[in-house]
C-alpha cells in the first residue's frame, strides 16, 4: 500500500497555519513495525493466545495513523508495543532505526481512561507530564501555558478534574500528553468514554491540535468515521490472530472539520469499502472459518 499522507513535521506547536500537512511528505519513516508477533502465556505451561501476528506497516514522520479494528484484534497490544510496555515475542519495533526497548520521552499515550490525578489541578495535571520525564527546567511554566492554550483551557488552570466535563479532561489528558513535546503520540480509543456529540467536537479540536504541532499520531479506535475522517491512513485489522487486514490512504483534504467531509463522495465509498471488510470478517466469524478468505 502506499504510504502516502504527512506533513514535514516541523511545525511548532504554537503554528496555526494548518494548511501545509496536506501537502506532504517528509518521506522519513519514524516508526518501523516489522513482522510483529506478540504471544500472551496463559495459565497452563505451553498455552498461549497469540494477540498479534506478523504485523508490518511503516509510519512516516507526521502521519496520523487509525488503527481499526473489532475488540481483542490486538489494537491495545500493538501501541504497547510502540510504547515499549509489551516486548515483541517475534518480529521487532524500530524508531528511528533503533530497536524500541523501554518507554521513552519520544513517545507519549492517551488512554481511555483519562488518567489524571484528582488531586491535582489542572495546571498540576498537566505539569506532571513534565515530570514524569524529568525534563523540568526553565520555561516550564511557559511551555505548560502553551499547551493549555493549545487544546483551549486557557482559564481552568485552578480547576480539579472533577469540576471539568468529560471532553475537558480528555483535552487536559492531551496536554500532560503534550506537554513534554513527544515526537509520536498514541492514542487508544481516547473518545471511548465521552458522549457521542463531546466526540464530534473532539475529533475536530484533535484535528486542530494534531495539524498544529506536527506530530506523528497513532490513534485507536473501533468507529469506521472517525478512523475515516481523523487518519491519512487506515490500518484495518482482523482479529484471531491479530493482523492487518488492509490499510487504507485517505483521500480527504485537510482541515477536515472546515467542510463536511463526510458528505463527499470519497468518504461515502471509503466507509462503504470498509464496512465491507468487516462484515466479511464478522461473518466469516460467525462461521467458525476465520482464516476463510
Ligand atoms: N496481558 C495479557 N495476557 C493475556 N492475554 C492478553 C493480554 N492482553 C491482551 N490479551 C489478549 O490478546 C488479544 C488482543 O488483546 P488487545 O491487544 O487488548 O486487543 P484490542 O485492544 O484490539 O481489544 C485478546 O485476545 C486479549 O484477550
Ligand atoms: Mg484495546
Amino acid at each position: 500500500m502506499s504510504s502516502e499522507g504527512s506533513s514535514d513535521g516541523a511545525d511548532p506547536v504554537s503554528t496555526p497555519d494548518v494548511a501545509k500537512r496536506a501537502s506532504h511528505t517528509s518521506g522519513n519513516i519514524i516508526i518501523e513495525i516489522d513482522e510483529l508477533t506478540v504471544a500472551y502465556p496463559l495459565d497452563g505451561d505451553e498455552d498461549y493466545v497469540v494477540a498479534l501476528h506478523k504485523v508490518s506497516l511503516d509510519v512516516e514522520e507526521g502521519e496520523f495513523i487509525t488503527i481499526l479494528g473489532p475488540s481483542g484484534c490486538g489494537k491495545t497490544t500493538l501501541m504497547n508495543t510502540i510504547a515499549g510496555l509489551v516486548s515483541p515475542t517475534e518480529g521487532e519495533v524500530r524508531l528511528d532505526g533503533h530497536l524500541v526497548g523501554k518507554p521513552g520521552p519520544d513517545r507519549a499515550v492517551v488512554f481511555q481512561e483519562y488518567a489524571l490525578l484528582p488531586w491535582r489541578t489542572v495546571w498540576a495535571n498537566i505539569r506532571f507530564g513534565l515530570e514524569m520525564q524529568k525534563n523540568m527546567k526553565e520555561g516550564s511554566d511557559e511551555r505548560i501555558r502553551e499547551v493549555i492554550e493549545l487544546v483551549d483551557l486557557t482559564g481552568f488552570e485552578k480547576a480539579y478534574p472533577r469540576q471539568l466535563s468529560g471532553g475537558m479532561q480528555q483535552r487536559a489528558g492531551l496536554a500532560r500528553a503534550l506537554v513534554a513535546d513527544p515526537r509520536i503520540l498514541l492514542m487508544d480509543e481516547p473518545f471511548g468514554a465521552v458522549d457521542a456529540l463531546t466526540r464530534e467536537v473532539m475529533r475536530d479540536e484533535l484535528e486542530r491540535i494534531i495539524l498544529a504541532s506536527g506530530k506523528t499520531v497513532i490513534f485507536i479506535t473501533h468507529s469506521v468515521d472517525e478512523a475515516i475522517l481523523l487518519g491519512d491512513r487506515v490500518v484495518l485489522m482482523t482479529t484471531r490472530p491479530g493482523r492487518i487486514r488492509e490499510i487504507e490512504s485517505v483521500p480527504l483534504e485537510r482541515p477536515r472539520a472546515k467542510y463536511d467531509a463526510r458528505a463527499t463522495r470519497e468518504f461515502i465509498e471509503l466507509r462503504e469499502h470498509v464496512w465491507g471488510l468487516l462484515n466479511e470478517d464478522a461473518e466469516a466469524h460467525a462461521r467458525g472459518t476465520p482464516e476463510g478468505y
